[in-house]
């Protein structure tokens, strides 16, 4: 379970990936030493986009031992709940703003014995989630509108993101806070600064396939020195005293 404490979680987007081979893609992070893969489900009406179903993250299953999370950028997502999971995804993200009884769906979620998430978009308020926050164990932060891979980075959502840490805090819980969108080497310690310990890229990954192991591992390297604690970004000793 990931607090400040936890080593930075790297988990690739395969929205920017080949999807003629989509398990190879998929093998290629797993040796690169990546935490787990994001599935990006769009429906084309949550957001302009569509990607794939079930049987397509299950057709990968079989090929890797890497935990897989299913990012439900759709409406109604209680519908297809279970073929997720059937899938091989042990975590589903469903976004607040996507389904009218939120505590339900995540209570679902639960029930098929999958970690929940769940996802706010950049205009959502923290307050859609906190009265939920005992049924989940993963809180997603949107810094992006979504849609499309390779947009740029809103640090507009920094102070939203030390809330959510904040607010995980008062919880006593053990929540994962993840961020998704815009993540690479320029913005990777800035979100990690402010308090994410989850990291979701898939441009910044995929565009450096050939050294892709050590692009993971610099992006780890950059998040886990800016970590809050971690001593090696000080931060001001009193930011309101005039320099000595
Ligand atoms: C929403 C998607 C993207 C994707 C990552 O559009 O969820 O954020 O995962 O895209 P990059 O890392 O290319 O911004």
């Amino acid at each position: 379970m990931a607090s400040t404490t936890s080593p930075p979680r790297i988990v690739p987007s395969v929205l920017p990936a080949d999807f003629s081979r989509l398990g190879e893609e998929c093998r290629l992070l797993e040796r690169a030493g990546v935490d787990r893969i994001q599935w990006d489900v769009m429906d084309g009406v949550f957001v302009p986009n569509m990607t794939m179903g079930p049987d397509v993250i299950a057709s990968v299953r079989p090929l890797v031992d890497l935990g897989f999370e299913a990012h439900l950028m759709v409406m109604e997502p209680d519908r297809m709940l279970r073929h997720w999971v059937d899938a091989g995804c042990e975590t589903v993200i469903v976004h607040a703003e996507a389904t009218p009884h939120l505590h339900r769906t995540l209570d679902a979620v639960r029930e098929l014995g999958a970690r929940a998430g769940v996802a706010v978009n950049p205009a959502t308020p923290l307050s859609a989630v906190e009265h939920v926050l005992d049924l989940v164990d993963l809180l997603l932060v949107m810094t992006v509108n979504p849609g499309w891979g390779g947009q740029s980075y809103l640090s507009s959502m920094e102070p939203k993101i030390a809330a959510a840490r904040e607010l995980i805090g008062r919880t006593g819980r053990e929540i994962e806070l993840e961020v998704d969108g815009g993540i690479g080497r320029g913005t990777i310690a800035d979100a990690a600064r402010a308090g994410a310990t989850t990291f979701c890229a898939g441009s910044a990954l995929f565009r450096e396939r050939g050294r892709l192991a050590e692009e993971v591992d610099a992006l780890r390297a950059l998040a886990a020195d800016a970590a809050p604690g971690s001593g090696q970004d000080p931060q001001p000793e009193n930011p309101g005293r005039e320099a000595a």
